[in-house]
């Protein structure tokens, strides 16, 4: 891809129409390195197409399986004979989820070497909770030369207990739990549905884990787990998420099919609130804008179920045009503020306080130029475009293109005046 793409937004358009949701990146990212645990055949439907899909799919034929695309989502695994314990796809370095591979392939091989992850730099993203689980399962962990280096003789269950909530320490922890030896019991588990969604993955192909979804997992070790079987990716929460925040912000109607609503509750509330019309069913959402400028709204990112900290950026745009004074408060990544250097380059009032911001409603945003520096402040910007006077064009389109799938040509179905441009 060229770094000289750029996306070109003329704001004005109300979004209308309907369009299906894809499937969720940070699942799909877990559950494609989960596959290299598996022996036989597996099917992945519902996969979104995007880079950071791409890479690991990539690095498990690197690792000695097969992958074939069957059809426009779906991706037939076969993982029986991988032979090594090493991921060195330099790519690897450019995203988050390729430290599920070390998770993975220690349960699978006891032994795992994988390029030190990437991904969005908005804040620090330490791994040490991911350390200590593996270390309480009975590995050995080295984190210089840029790898993530483990290795174990036996990976024996455990009690895990982690300091804080995270996606990625649990879902690594349930990886390598799974063909320990014994019970292990994770304490202060995440919650996220691409949690659930691992499990769910897991235990279809023969894993035994209860509780995804709580603070507590439950592990019993198997000895071996089997494909034979197809799984399905949950929806993406945070595509689902953005578009709904677009069609608020352009005070637009739009149905989204492919959801599931109760993943979407934090924010249908604080739409609600701000005098957005949502309609649930059992697997779509209608999002109906309102005529009158929607008022203030504060929020605080937190852990599922929690307002998401990936929808924090896009829900600032929203509240930049609101009516009144808004306050974002961070709870997962407090230093995840770089949208807002972007977003007053349009004319918004944001300043920012500690963990917080504190936005003042403007009447309207005027385009501009904009360089965001993460997935999710591209995602940001490009909604701000929508609704700004003028044009709007977003450089380093390597974000948009790691984590959403075909946004562009989602939102041109929904009427909006946008273009990708080389
Ligand atoms: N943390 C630690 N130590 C650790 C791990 C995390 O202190 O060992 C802290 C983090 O610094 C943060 C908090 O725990 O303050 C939560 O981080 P978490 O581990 O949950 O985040 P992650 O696994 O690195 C995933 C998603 C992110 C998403 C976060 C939070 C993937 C590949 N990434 O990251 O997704 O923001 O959970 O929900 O699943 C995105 O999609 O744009 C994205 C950044």
């Amino acid at each position: 891809m060229s770094t000289e793409d750029r996306i070109v937004v003329r704001g004005g358009k109300r979004l209308e129409g309907s369009v299906v949701v894809g499937g969720s990146k940070n699942a799909a990212v877990a559950i494609i390195c989960a596959s290299a645990m598996i022996k036989g055949k597996l099917t992945l439907e519902n996969l979104p197409k995007i880079t950071d899909i791409l890479i690991l799919l990539e690095t498990l034929e690197q690792l000695g399986a097969s992958v074939e695309w069957t059809a426009e989502k779906t991706v037939q695994i076969d993982a029986s004979d991988i032979t090594s314990y090493t991921a060195d796809n330099p790519a690897l370095g450019k995203l988050r989820g390729s430290y599920y591979f070390v998770g993975a392939l220690l349960g699978r091989m006891k032994q795992a070497k994988v390029v030190f992850p990437g991904g969005c730099n908005f804040a620090p993203r330490p791994i040490d909770q991911h350390i200590y689980a593996w270390e309480t399962l009975g590995a050995t962990v080295d984190t210089t030369g840029g790898y993530i280096s483990a290795k174990a003789k036996k990976i024996i269950g455990n009690n895990i207990y982690f300091d804080n909530y995270s996606v990625g320490a649990t879902i690594n922890s349930i990886l390598t739990a799974t063909l320990a030896e014994g019970m292990t019991t994770i304490e202060n588990a995440n919650r996220e549905p691409h949690v659930v969604d691992v499990a769910n993955f897991l235990n279809m192909m023969g894993a035994d884990i209860k509780g995804a979804g709580t603070n507590t997992i439950r592990i019993k070790g198997v000895k071996e787990l089997l494909g034979g079987r197809s799984y399905s990716i949950v929806p993406d929460m945070i595509e689902a998420g953005t578009l709904m925040i677009a069609a608020a912000a352009t005070r637009g109607n739009i149905t989204l099919n492919n959801v599931i609503p109760e993943h979407m509750e934090s924010l249908s509330t604080k739409l609600t609130e701000m005098g957005v019309t949502i309609t649930q069913m059992d697997d779509s959402i209608t999002v109906k804008g309102s005529s009158k400028r929607l008022g203030a709204a504060n929020i605080k990112t937190m852990p599922y179920p929690g307002f998401p900290t990936d929808l924090h950026p896009q829900f600032a745009t929203l509240l930049s045009v609101a009516d009144g004074e808004s306050k974002i408060t961070e709870g997962v990544f407090p230093t995840r503020f770089q949208y807002a250097e972007q977003l007053q380059k349009l004319g918004a009032n944001i300043q920012l306080s500690g963990e917080s911001a504190i936005i003042k409603g403007v009447t309207k945003l005027i385009g501009a130029p904009v360089q965001p520096t993460d997935l999710r402040a591209a995602a940001a910007m490009v909604i701000a475009g929508l609704i700004a006077d003028g044009q709007t064009t977003v450089y380093n389109l390597e974000y948009l293109d790691r984590g959403y799938e075909n946004l562009i040509n989602k939102l041109k179905s929904l009427n909006a005046l946008i273009e990708r441009e080389s």
